[in-house]
């Protein structure tokens, strides 16, 4: 089973990034996940530069697409500013509204701040508009914003890792759920 992890921030020292980093220290065996690290290159959402039918958009968009075609869910972990989502990842999402590769794929949300209330229940909202199923959240209850972090400490951190855990469990096996959907009668 393959999971995609996307940081909505492109902090190099970033704590959502950190603690996706720390979600792959904790993954069972038999599940891949794997950091998307290129946010950064998605250019600004234009429709004009979407040619669905054909199959044409920015390389980096492009590439997005086939990194989430490849995997079986999405574990996503964002910062909030200015009580909303990070631009950058709200500009990645528009990308996938009308490619449709978030249509049923289990995705859940953690969130390295609970006091980003704003910006995780406006980003539930998305994702349930774009995947058409339901989004788990993983919901933790120590800010990592401020502190000195590393995905070492997060992995082995009691408030931490049992969050972190639950949720990749919660999408296994609705990724379990959704294969068997999928699989022929
Ligand atoms: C411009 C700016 C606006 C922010 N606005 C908010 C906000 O509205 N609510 C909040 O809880 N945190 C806010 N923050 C704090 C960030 O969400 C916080 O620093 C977060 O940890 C950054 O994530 P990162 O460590 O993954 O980069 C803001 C930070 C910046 C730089």
């Amino acid at each position: 089973m393959k999971i995609l992890a996307i940081s909505g921030s492109l902090r190099k020292v970033s704590s959502n990034t950190v603690l996706l980093r720390a979600a792959i220290k904790l993954t069972p065996p038999g599940v891949e996940m794997t950091l998307y690290d290129a946010l950064g290159d998605i250019p600004p959402f234009n429709p004009d530069l979407d040619d669905l039918d054909n199959g044409v958009a920015p390389p980096s968009v492009l590439a997005l697409r086939a990194a989430l075609q490849a995997v079986d869910a999405v574990l996503i972990s964002s910062p909030e500013y200015a009580h909303g989502v990070s631009g950058v990842l709200k500009n990645a999402l528009d990308w996938l509204v009308g490619s449709g590769e978030f249509s049923g794929k289990p995705t859940a949300l953690i969130n390295a701040s609970p006091r980003s209330q704003h910006a995780h229940a406006s980003l539930m909202e998305v994702l349930r508009t774009i995947s058409f199923t339901d989004v788990m959240e993983g919901l933790l209850t120590v800010p990592l914003a401020g502190r000195k972090v590393d995905e070492d400490s997060l992995a082995a951190d009691p408030d931490v890792a049992p969050v972190i855990l639950k949720t990749i469990q919660a999408l296994m096996q609705a990724a379990q759920a959704q294969a068997s959907s999928d699989a022929p009668a």
